[in-house]
């Protein structure tokens, strides 16, 4: 199955020029070409639906994303980072990132973690700052504090990709 999305990836790029997935938005600037495939998410599903029930499926978690980049893009400390960043896409692929760890019916597409956060200098703060916001996004959303604290350990190993080293 991922073999035939990446045929599919690498298909799209040649007709809609390169580093253009198919699964892209009207409005996303190009990326280099990758090869899309689910391992790219960093983390592995949860099983069954309970953890997509408790974000309130893909609207919840497509709403958490929104308020997640939007806030993020806004804030004080961690703002300039995600400045000259594409948000359209970005709103994209974390909500497939999300929707597919939680196991609420998504297949990621985006980059890998590593290649993603390459040069953008993040540091341990920073990480800090954006978790505050996912659990204010979270929270708002409704989701239940048990349920944020598993999501959150599934997103920790990822630390070490995203840090600048
Ligand atoms: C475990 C924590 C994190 C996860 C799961 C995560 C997830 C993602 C994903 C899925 C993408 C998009 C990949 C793609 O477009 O192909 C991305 C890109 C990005 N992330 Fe993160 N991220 C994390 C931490 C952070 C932190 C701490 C910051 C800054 C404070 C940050 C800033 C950005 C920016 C600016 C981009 C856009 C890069 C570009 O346009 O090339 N991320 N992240």
């Amino acid at each position: 199955m991922s073999f035939l999305v990446s045929l599919l990836f690498l298909q799209a790029a040649s007709d809609m020029g390169p580093g253009t997935p198919p699964y892209a938005r009207p409005g996303e600037e190009s990326v280099d070409p990758y090869v899309a495939d689910n391992r790219n998410a960093g983390a592995s599903p949860f099983d069954g639906e309970g953890m997509a029930k408790a974000f309130h499926g893909q609207d919840g978690i497509r709403r958490i994303v929104d308020t997640m980049v939007e806030a993020s893009s806004a804030d004080p400390v961690i703002g300039e980072i995600f400045a000259n960043h594409d948000k359209i896409r970005l709103k994209r692929t974390i909500f497939e990132q999300f929707c597919y760890i939680l196991n609420a019916g998504c297949s990621y597409t985006g980059r890998d973690m590593a290649a993603s956060h390459k040069d953008l200098g993040i540091q341990k703060a920073d990480m800090n700052r954006l978790v505050e916001v996912l659990q204010r996004a979270m929270t708002t959303e409704g989701v239940a504090f048990q349920a944020q604290n598993r999501f959150l350990s599934k997103l920790a190993p990822m630390r070490r990709d995203v840090l600048q080293k």
